[in-house]
């Protein structure tokens, strides 16, 4: 794992968003896997900023999201659709035919998985997949767990990641019990990976995902197995290291 420790949080987002943005440069038909959650909102914002100032040209990209949860409409305010048009496509010059998200609402859940995993294929894979991780070290919404599916399914949420998750609804209750996610395999396929992580809340997962046993209860953990994993971790999230 190549890591990288950055003061705070606003250097954290430019070296993510130079990373990704370099990876366009070089290959300008990059096919992206993308996260959602709080930490990447300011490599998207600057992603958008470079986009604007004519540094990257997004028109030949193609991107996969990680997941989504089940049940929740693509214009419902706290679908991973809805967030990603939000916080990135709506700012950047992504072609709608390239952005590929899990559908919550799919009618045949299985069906819509395989044929997800395989447009993936279809576009040669992922070149660089970023990522978020839980404080309980979900990859994606791959929860800890006896065991871990390789492609993309519909999993339970572990009531960590609901309590996790709830300071974005009203309540608890009203978060998804269930979501759609990429598997282990479909994410350790990537060519490359960039992992995400500040605050000092993921500074006990951060250490165990680069030190600790690789283990199923712990999906990052299998990271350190990739043969071009990228962290970077602003000095909180680090400092357990
Ligand atoms: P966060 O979520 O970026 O909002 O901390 C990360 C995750 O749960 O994967």
């Amino acid at each position: 794992m190549k890591i990288y420790i950055v003061e705070d949080y606003q250097q954290l987002s430019a070296k993510a968003a130079s990373i990704v943005a370099s990876q366009v440069i070089l290959k300008n038909n990059a096919v992206l896997g993308l996260a959602t959650g709080s930490t990447p909102e300011g490599m998207y914002s600057q992603l958008a900023q470079m986009n604007r100032e004519g540094k990257v040209d997004f028109s030949e990209v193609v991107t996969f999201n990680l997941d989504e949860y089940l049940g929740l409409s693509p214009d419902h305010p706290q679908s991973y659709h809805y967030f990603m048009h939000h916080h990135f496509f709506n700012h950047v010059n992504v072609s709608p035919r390239n952005i590929h998200i899990p559908l919550g609402q799919a009618k045949n859940i299985a069906e819509f998985c395989l044929e997800y995993e395989q447009k993936i294929t279809e576009a040669g894979g992922i070149d660089l997949q970023v990522l978020g991780i839980g404080a309980n070290g979900h990859i994606g919404f791959n929860e800890p767990h006896t065991y871990l599916k390789l492609q993309t399914h519909a999993i339970d949420l572990t009531e960590e990641t609901i309590e996790a998750n709830s300071r974005f609804f009203f309540s608890p209750e009203e978060v998804p019990r269930q979501a759609v996610t990429m598997g282990m395999g479909s994410i350790m396929k990537a060519q490359r990976i960039l992992l995400l992580a500040s605050g000092k809340n993921k500074a006990p997962v951060i250490k165990e995902t680069v030190s600790g046993k690789i283990t199923t209860e712990l999906p990052a953990s299998f990271l350190q197995l990739h043969r071009d994993c990228t962290l970077i971790l602003d000095k909180e999230a680090a400092a357990l290291l």
